[in-house]
């Protein structure tokens, strides 16, 4: 889905960076910057890095939009074992919660600090950000995980649902917005999907940008 997607916005002109794990896929890096990670902790190097060229952002607004498509691991190993581990009883793995990337960005994106304070300039224009949920059954979680992440829209999907998620080539979503509104999509190619999305994300960005013109326009009248 991720492909589909850096594959549409580059079509579309789009100046694209890939961050990507172990995908089984093969990535355009004659079109788009790569960038190859292995865990969550370095997944949220190269998004700090991409986006604010740093942990915080300094004000301006290096990307337009970001897309989360990755199913980011929500645990990592407390103590990872830096030799071969021989097989002996039995072995209970403690596994630690990762950070929330998504509402990372997005906190920072509004200049907010760690402890939700707005200390920090916010991004300016704010970009677009977009989560993934991948649920099994209902998606009634999906509005609440909107708000929490802080996020302009939530492309959620049944993973579970024959033909939608993970190694198939069609995806049934709903697009989530912010505003409360949703957008039930059929069963589609996950291409098509992508251009669904991006025709979202290209009209949050006009909507953003007309309201940027109009502020300035009042500006220099006043
Ligand atoms: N995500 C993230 N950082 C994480 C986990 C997930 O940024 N540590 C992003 C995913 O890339 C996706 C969105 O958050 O865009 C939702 O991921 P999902 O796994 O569905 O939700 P979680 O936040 O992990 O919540 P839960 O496991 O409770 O469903």
């Amino acid at each position: 889905m991720g492909l589909a997607i850096a594959e549409a916005a580059l079509d579309r002109g789009g100046a694209v960076t890939i961050v990507a794990a172990d995908v089984a896929v093969i990535l355009p890096d004659d079109r788009a910057r790569v960038i190859r990670v292995e865990t969550t902790a370095e997944l949220r190097d190269a998004l700090l890095d991409v986006l604010f060229g740093g942990s915080h952002a300094d004000g301006g607004a290096r990307f337009d939009a970001l897309v989360m498509a990755a199913a980011v691991a929500d645990f990592t190993p407390a103590r990872p074992a830096t030799r071969k581990l021989a097989r002996g009883e039995g072995l209970t793995l403690e596994l630690q919660p990762t950070p929330d990337l998504l509402a990372e960005v997005a906190r920072i994106c509004r200049g907010l600090d760690a402890a939700g304070a707005t200390t920090l300039p916010s991004v300016e224009p704010a970009p677009i950000l977009v989560g993934f949920a991948a649920e099994t059954g209902s998606l009634e979680r999906a509005a609440a995980k909107l708000r929490a992440k802080g996020v302009d829209l939530l492309v959620a999907n049944d993973v579970a649902e024959p033909g939608s998620g993970f190694g198939t080539d069609t995806n049934r979503v709903v697009i989530l917005d912010a505003g409360g509104g949703r957008d039930e999509l059929p069963l589609l190619s996950k291409r098509e999907v992508a251009d669904r999305l991006l025709d979202r994300v290209a009209a949050a960005l006009d909507e953003r940008d007309a309201a940027g013109q109009t502020a300035l326009m009042q500006e220099a009248q006043r």
